[in-house]
């Protein structure tokens, strides 16, 4: 069954944790659609993890388009979320409504998400009319890194604990359906998640938010240097990968690969008559 706004709301309510990881591709997202992910977000974090760049700003539509189709077409149960790229929606409200339309009629996905408080609303209310469900995202808003000075915990003193407060109580009075706490205090996460009707989805922000998201990178061990101190490794695939990739360079190598098991016979009769048309042995 297809995880919808209701399935994540109703989640909130009976207390069931919700599970959201990121995927850029089609068969990640079916592996993760397969094991019961109730969401998958196409994050804007594709830019650094999928794509090199530094931080997200780089990203474009044309970026976000492409990475959504593919995961849409693997997920079949699973709520797709995809993110608005960097000026994508900061622009104006026209340019959010016409952006978030093109990430659910082209891309496939069923909601979008946006980054910030109070600054946004207009352009949440105006997507939510369109009959587009709105994820928010608060607390460190990566799109922001320069204002912040660096990927930093967000909402460590008095007045900022308290706009992030603020601001998550608009975005759900402008129409959010659920929002991402990022990189914020477990206690101050605590404070939104019981004020909020909709859930809260945290990273690096406690365990009490109704819900968890993670890139899939860094919970697999597939990213390398620095990971930030919520990122637990759930899995060490890229150790495993680089186990594969090790035997195959030396298995090719040595000429072990391929072996009989992986190669195509055919009938001894054809090759001779073959090798003697065209005059060898
Ligand atoms: O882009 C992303 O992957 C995100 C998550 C970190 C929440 O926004």
């Amino acid at each position: 069954m297809k995880n919808t706004v209701s399935t994540l709301l109703s989640q909130k309510q009976s207390g069931e944790k919700i599970t959201m990881l990121t995927a850029y591709d089609y068969t990640t997202a079916r592996i993760e659609d397969e094991c019961g992910v109730n969401a998958i977000l196409v994050g804007d974090s594709l830019g650094m993890v999928m794509l090199g760049y530094d931080n997200t700003l780089p990203v474009t539509m044309e970026d976000m388009l492409h990475h959504t189709k593919a995961v849409s077409r693997g997920a079949e149960n699973a709520f797709v979320v995809a993110d608005m790229p960097f000026m994508s929606y900061q622009t104006s409200v026209h340019d959010a409504v016409v952006n978030a339309g093109r990430l659910i009629k082209e891309g496939g996905a069923q909601a979008v998400k946006l980054e910030g408080g109070a600054e946004v609303c207009e352009q949440i209310r105006a997507i939510v009319d369109a009959s587009i469900p709105v994820v928010g995202h608060l607390g460190l808003t990566p799109q922001s890194v320069n204002v912040f000075g660096g990927f930093k915990v967000q909402g460590k003193n008095y007045e900022r604990a308290v706009k992030i407060i603020d601001d998550a109580l608009l975005i759900q009075e402008a129409g959010a359906c659920a929002v991402v706490l990022e990189c914020i205090p477990a206690k101050l996460a605590e404070i939104i998640t019981n004020e909020l009707t909709i859930p809260t989805i945290g990273i690096g922000a406690g365990n009490v938010c109704d819900g968890q998201v993670l890139v899939y990178q860094d919970m697999l061990g597939l990213t390398t240097g620095h990971t930030p101190k919520f990122a637990k490794k759930f899995a060490d695939v890229g150790t495993l990968m680089r186990e594969g990739l090790n035997s195959y360079i030396q298995e090719t190598k040595s000429g072990n690969f391929p072996s009989g098991e992986h190669t195509y016979s055919v009938d001894d009769d054809i090759i001779k008559r073959i090798k003697k048309e065209r005059g060898k042995k």
